[in-house]
């Protein structure tokens, strides 16, 4: 049949908005927030700064930068009665299932029915205390609450384990890596959400719900998974022939943008390797890497940020099946800033399908109808 319309499946090269929030730029293997290269980020700034810079499109001065950590880390606690909930949920949830039930009960306590930054600011508080409070919750351990006095990442690490690793600043630097990254699928749904006039809580929730399949930021979960199951950097090959044979993907690889090597991947990668002590998974993990990119070369496929990033979630001792909260953790200030840029010059998402089905069948009541078969 030809069609009117060009249908894009997965809306490959559809530009939905103009934004200045970042560049990525896929061919060169660029990353830049707001004007600034993502390594220049890693290597000067921290969470609350990087968040500043992208809610704000400025760098903050002294003062902001107070404003900014005092408002995130006065509001990290729960209610009583979401921790309550919490506790009586299935031990066995996940805990991105878990996260996505808490910040949409979480739209309950607020006032506030648009979006706002002020409840923007409040869930990028809370998100790390809802992942800290399920894993110990998960692992029948006391709840360790919320430091004021701490830097949002180290407060993090502190209600998960009750005290902060060494090398701490290599995780806050992570969530600089994960914050923002242009339309990718989750900020597109949250932005989908937020061209609706609905509030932050559901905005969030979707994400969330997108950011979960492992085609997104389900992804790192998945990449331990393998490593897991390939053990030895001897059987690498022999992983991948079966995985290529039954034509599955590898968990890790690839990008729509990049079509060289991620930026982010790239970082990730050189900490690992300049870690003092041996990583685990990453002997193995550099194999499959090399393995990869000799199988794939006319494809252009490299390895994503999802790659290397357990490996170091993994080093701070954190479970695989959190990982993907920990994205989340981050990128809640990308979605939020995506949400709040585009309902500035807002039009509701609406794009449309291309029916091929029939138009003139008649209508037959329950008892008249067949089924052949
Ligand atoms: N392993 C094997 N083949 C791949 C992979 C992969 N990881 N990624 C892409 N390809 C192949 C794909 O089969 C296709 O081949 P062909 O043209 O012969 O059909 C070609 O490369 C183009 O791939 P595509 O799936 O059409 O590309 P896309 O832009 O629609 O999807 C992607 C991008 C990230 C979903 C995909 O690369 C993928 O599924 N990767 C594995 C999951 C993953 O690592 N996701 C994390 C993405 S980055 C960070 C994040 O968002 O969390």
């Amino acid at each position: 049949m030809k069609l009117d319309y060009d249908v894009k499946y997965g809306l490959e090269g559809v530009a939905v908005a103009i934004s200045s929030i970042s560049c990525v730029d896929g061919v060169k293997g660029e990353l830049v927030y707001r004007g600034f290269k993502i390594e220049d980020l890693v290597e000067n700034s921290n969470f609350e700064e990087t968040a500043y810079l992208i809610w704000f499109g400025n760098l903050p001065n002294e003062n902001e930068l107070d404003f900014i950590t005092s408002m995130l880390s006065k509001k990290r606690e729960l209610p009583e009665n979401i921790i309550y909930m919490m506790e009586n949920f299935p031990k066995n949830a996940h805990p991105m299932e878990v996260l996505r039930s808490i910040v949409s009960i979480l739209g309950m306590y607020s006032n506030n029915d648009n979006s706002t930054l002020e409840d923007a600011i409040n869930l990028t508080a809370k998100i790390p205390t809802i992942i800290a409070y399920w894993y110990r919750i998960k692992n029948n351990l006391d709840l360790i609450h919320p430091r004021d006095d701490l830097k949002h990442s180290e407060n993090f690490l502190y209600m998960l384990f009750g005290e902060i690793p060494e090398k701490s600043e290599l995780f806050d630097k992570s969530l600089i890596l994960h914050m923002e990254q242009g339309m990718n699928a989750s900020t597109f749904a949250a932005t989908v959400t937020a061209s609706t006039l609905s509030d932050v809580y559901s905005i969030i929730t979707t994400a969330i719900g997108t950011l979960k399949g492992p085609l997104h930021g389900g992804a790192n979960e998945r990449v331990l998974n393998m490593l897991d199951e390939i053990k030895t950097k001897e059987k690498v090959e022999n992983y991948l022939n079966s995985l290529i044979s039954r034509n599955k993907k590898i968990m890790g690889f690839g990008h729509r943008i990049y079509k060289t090597y991620d930026p982010r991947a790239l970082i990730l990668k050189k900490w690992l390797s300049n870690m003092n002590e041996k990583v685990k998974y990453f002997d193995i993990a550099v194999k499959v890497e090399e393995e990869v990119l000799k199988r794939f070369e006319s494809k252009k496929i490299y390895p994503n940020v999802d790659f290397y990033s357990g490996i170091l979630y993994n080093y701070f001792k954190i479970p695989k099946e959190f990982f993907t909260t920990i994205f989340a953790m981050a990128r809640i200030v990308g979605w939020t800033a995506h949400a709040m840029e585009y309902c500035k010059n807002n039009r509701i998402f609406r794009p449309r399908t291309i029916y091929n089905g029939p138009k003139n069948l008649d209508y037959k009541k329950v008892k008249e109808v067949e089924r052949n078969g």
